[in-house]
C-alpha cells in the first residue's frame, strides 16, 4: 500500500524524532499531543534535529525550512488521524492509556488506515484486539534518539497481515532505517535480550562479587561495547529498566525476575544519573564511582554477563520470534554491539557456551537450562 500522509501521536522525545525523520523522508506528516505545551517541546526538539542535520550537511538549509514549514500540528486527535494512511503512536508507555487511544483512533481513521505502535514492550496483538482493524495493526519500535538510530523492529501481532508488514517495512526503509522482523513477544529482540544482560550486571554488583566500575570496564574492554552497562543505566534511568524489566516479570515469569537492587535503588529515588545517583555519583555532570573494587577477574566477569544473554538469543531464535540474522542486525543496530549474539556464540564456539551454560544452571537452577541448540 501506498503511503503518503503520517500521523504522530505524542510530541515527545520519540513523536519527535520519528515526525523528523519522517518529514525528511518526504512524507506529509501531522503531529499531535494533548495539549500546546507538549506539542511546542516536540516542535523545538524537531527544530534542534533539523539544525544539527543542517550544521552537518545533511540538509540544505531550505530542506529544514521545508521539514518544519510544511509539518502540521494539532491537538484534535479526530483531526489528526481522520485523513492519513498510517499513524504512529509514540505516547507514554502504558497499555491502557494505549488502548483507549487505538480505540479513539480507529473510531476514526479510514478504513485503510495502518495503525502503528512505538512500544517499547507491549503486546501488538492486545492494542489489536481493541480495534476493528487487528489485521492493519502491527509495532514499528524506533530506537533512541531516532534520527541517529538505525534499528527499526517490524512487531507483528497474530492477526496483522502481510500487506501492513510489507508497507511497514517499506516506510522504514523509506526513513532509512534498516528492518528486522520479530513476533509479538514482551520487550521482542532487543530489549529482552537487554534485559538479560541486565539482570546478570544487576545480580553480580548485588553479590558484591565486583564494582560498577569493574563490571563496566570489563564489558567495555573485553566485550567491546561503547558504553558501560551501568553507567548507560544510569544515564536511561534505573526507573526505565525497572519498568522495562517488571513487564517482562510479569508476561515471562519468574527467570525474568528483576533484581532486589534496582527496585531498592528506585525505591530510595536513585534513578541514575538524572537524580546525581545511581549506580556511580554525579557531580556538575561528572561521574564518581561510589564502590570500592573487589578485585573481580574481568574475562570471567564478561562470561558469566553474556552467558544468560547467549542463552536468550538462542531461544528468542527457537521460540519462533526472529532469524538469527535478524537478531544480530538488532544487536548491532539497536545496541551497537560490535557483534551480534549468534556472531558472539560462533566466536567462542558451541562447547564453551554449553559448558558456562550448565555451570551457571548447577549453581542458579533450571533458569540457566540449556537452550535446544545446545542439548
Ligand atoms: N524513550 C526511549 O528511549 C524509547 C525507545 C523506544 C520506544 N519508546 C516508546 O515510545 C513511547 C513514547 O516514549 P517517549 O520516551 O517519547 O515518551 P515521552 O514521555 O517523551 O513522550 C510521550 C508524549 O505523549 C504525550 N501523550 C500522552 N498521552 C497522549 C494522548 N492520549 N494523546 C496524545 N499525546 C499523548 C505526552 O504528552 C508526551 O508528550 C513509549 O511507548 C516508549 O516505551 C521509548
Amino acid at each position: 500500500m501506498e503511503v503518503n500522509k503520517i500521523a504522530v501521536i505524542g510530541a515527545g522525545l520519540m513523536g519527535a524524532g520519528i515526525s523528523y525523520i519522517s518529514r525528511a523522508s518526504g512524507y506529509d506528516v501531522i503531529m499531535t499531543d494533548l495539549d500546546d505545551d507538549a506539542i511546542n517541546r516536540g516542535l523545538a526538539r524537531l527544530k534542534g534535529y533539523v539544525e544539527a542535520g543542517v550544521k552537518r550537511s545533511k540538509l540544505s538549509p531550505e530542506e529544514g525550512e521545508k521539514i518544519v514549514g510544511q509539518l502540521v500540528t494539532t491537538t484534535n486527535l479526530t483531526e489528526a488521524v481522520s485523513d492519513v494512511d498510517l499513524v504512529i503512536e509514540a505516547v507514554f508507555e502504558n497499555m491502557d492509556v494505549k488502548k483507549k487511544l487505538f480505540k479513539e483512533m480507529d473510531g476514526a481513521a479510514k478504513p485503510h488506515t495502518i495503525l502503528a505502535s512505538n512500544t517499547s514492550s507491549l503486546s501488538i496483538t492486545e492494542l489489536g484486539k481493541v480495534t476493528n482493524r487487528p489485521d492493519k495493526v502491527i509495532g514499528m519500535h524506533y530506537f533512541s534518539p531516532v534520527p541517529a538510530m538505525k534499528l527499526l523492529e517490524i512487531i507483528v501481532g497474530k492477526e496483522t497481515n502481510d500487506e501492513t508488514i510489507q508497507t511497514a517495512m517499506e516506510v522504514g526503509e523509506k526513513q532509512r532505517k534498516i528492518t528486522v522482523k520479530a513476533i509479538d513477544s514482551p520487550g521482542f529482540i532487543v530489549n529482552r535480550l537487554r534485559a538479560q544482560i541486565g539482570r546478570a550486571i544487576y545480580q553480580i554488583y548485588e553479590q558484591g562479587l565486583a564494582s560498577a566500575e569493574e563490571i563496566d570496564t570489563a564489558m567495555k574492554e573485553k566485550f567491546g561495547v561503547p558504553m558501560g552497562s551501568l553507567e548507560l543505566a544510569d544515564f536511561v534511568g534505573l526507573d526505565v529498566s525497572l519498568g522495562t524489566g517488571s513487564t517482562l516479570e510479569k508476561e515471562l515469569g519468574e527467570c525474568y525476575k528483576v533484581p532486589e537492587i534496582l527496585k531498592k535503588f528506585v525505591k530510595e529515588g536513585r534513578l541514575g544519573r538524572k537524580t546525581g545517583k545511581g549506580f556511580y555519583a554525579y557531580e556538575d555532570g561528572q561521574k564518581r564511582s561510589i564502590d570500592e573494587p573487589k578485585g573481580a577477574d574481568p574475562d570471567r566477569l564478561v562470561t558469566r554477563i553474556i552467558m544468560p544473554y547467549l542463552r536468550e538469543a538462542m531461544i528468542e531464535f527457537e521460540t519462533g520470534i526472529a532469524t538469527k540474522e535478524d537478531i544480530d542486525k538488532a544487536m548491532k543496530l539497536g545496541s551497537n554491539y560490535k557483534e551480534g549474539p549468534f556472531e558472539t556464540i560462533n566466536r567462542l564456539g558451541l562447547d564453551m557456551v554449553r559448558e558456562e551454560l550448565k555451570k551457571l544452571q548447577q549453581e542458579y537452577g533450571h533458569c540457566y537450562s540449556l537452550p535446544k541448540m545446545l542439548q
